[in-house]
């Protein structure tokens, strides 16, 4: 994740969860999967193409994905 988003950025716009509470479920709540946030926050849990560019089925693609965010924060 090269570029800078803040914490207010939703990054799941069907279920409204912004950048800030995906960190959070990482970091405080032990997030390590997709699963698990789709458990802690719901994101990912409608359409699912906030998830990764290869779930990304709108016709507008997310600028970040579920994915690069724990990758991020999981040390991958
Ligand atoms: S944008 Fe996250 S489930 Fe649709």
């Amino acid at each position: 994740m090269a570029r800078n988003f803040p914490h207010s950025y939703v990054v799941c716009t069907c279920k409204n969860v912004t950048l800030g509470e995906i960190i959070h479920a990482i970091k405080e709540r032990g997030a390590k999967t997709l699963d698990d946030l789709d458990n802690l926050t719901d994101a990912g849990s409608c359409c699912g193409s906030c998830k990764n560019a290869q779930s990304d089925i709108g016709a507008e693609k997310m600028e970040l994905y579920l994915e690069e965010i724990l990758n991020k924060f999981n040390g991958k």
